[in-house]
């Protein structure tokens, strides 16, 4: 990518749960840019701290410590109300259980149109029902599926609703949370491809999270590995997967199944071991190759 501008720029984000001596560190130290356009993988295994990023970002999640910078300006803190607007219109998230995020007992029209009424940005009800009209559309929906219930849907048709309301607020950013993980293996590609296609269409950026690298492979034009808690690398997706310097990120990448069952069963799994990143204080985020950071130890 030439000209790189960082559209969103996270710097030493820390989240905490709970306080005191019971605090638990959930995001540690965490820093790393997203550019216009591109898509940011971040990947690692349940638990390790992927939602609490993508939560941080749009504000649900309380901050410790760092910064986070959007489009220039500091998002992370007191935000005035009109910055706190603008964020929630040109952040958008779709998340993983599509069964789970949309309202059983609301309509498509009122589901997708849901942001559009919290911030009222649309003048007329023809207005609206357009938008709603043209979001379906994208999202390769008919537009008279809008008078019907979540619950009429394929799991594939209620992502592409999810994403419908993701997109009537015309977006800069969306964060897509596991947004493939819960739809059956035989959909996954054509929600996946849907991504690519608006990202073209409507010049979005997605942080895209995951745990699972044979996804992200797919998708994402940089990976960030994240393990506890803490970025463990970060490099273009090719280069990741060509030249994996982290001890975590080589235990990821051997877990990817193997598509041929014979290869499979030789398969060495490369082990890992955690006293590796478990001394933190003495860890540091460098650029062992270009544009590849890897968290390795520090000389003292
Ligand atoms: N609101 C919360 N209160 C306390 N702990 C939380 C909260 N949200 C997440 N956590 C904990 O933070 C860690 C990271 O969670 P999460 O970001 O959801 O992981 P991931 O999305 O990578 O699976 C987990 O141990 C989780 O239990
Ligand atoms: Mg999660």
């Amino acid at each position: 990518m030439e000209n790189k501008e960082p559209l969103l720029e996270i710097k030493n984000l820390t989240i905490k749960f709970g306080k005191g001596k019971d605090s638990f560190m959930a995001v540690d130290d965490v820093s790393f840019n997203i550019y216009r356009g591109e898509t940011f993988g971040l990947v690692g295994e349940s638990g390790s701290g992927k939602s609490t990023i993508g939560r941080g970002i749009i504000g649900l999640n309380e901050i410790t410590d760092g910064e986070i910078i959007f489009d220039g300006k500091l998002i992370s803190g007191n935000r005035s109300k009109k910055l706190s607007r603008e964020i929630t219109r040109d952040i958008q998230m779709i998340f993983q259980d599509p069964m789970a995020s949309l309202n059983e007992r609301a309509k498509v029209d009122y589901i997708v149109s849901e942001g559009l009424y919290n911030l009222k940005n649309y003048s007329t009800e023809e207005e609206r029902k357009k938008k709603v009209e043209n979001a379906l559309l994208d999202v390769g929906l008919l537009p008279e599926y809008a008078s019907r219930f979540p619950h009429e849907f394929s799991g594939g048709q209620r992502q592409r609703i999810g994403i419908a309301r993701a997109l009537i607020m015309e977006p800069k950013f969306i964060i897509a949370d596991e947004p493939i993980s819960a739809l059956d293996v035989s959909i996954r590609a054509q929600v996946l491809n849907l991504l690519l296609e608006l990202q073209k269409k409507k010049g979005l950026t997605y942080l895209f999270i995951a745990h699972d690298l044979s996804i992200v492979r797919f998708i994402a034009d940089r990976v960030g590995v994240i393990h506890r808690g803490k970025i463990v690398e970060i490099a273009e997706t090719e280069e990741l997967f060509k030249n994996p310097l982290h001890p975590y990120t080589r235990s990821l990448l051997s877990a990817i199944p193997i598509p041929n069952p014979v290869k499979g069963k030789n398969k060495v799994l490369k082990p890992y071991k955690i006293e590796d990143i478990e001394n933190r204080r003495h860890m540091e985020f460098i650029e062992l190759r270009p544009n590849h950071y890897v968290l390795v130890e520090r000389d003292e």
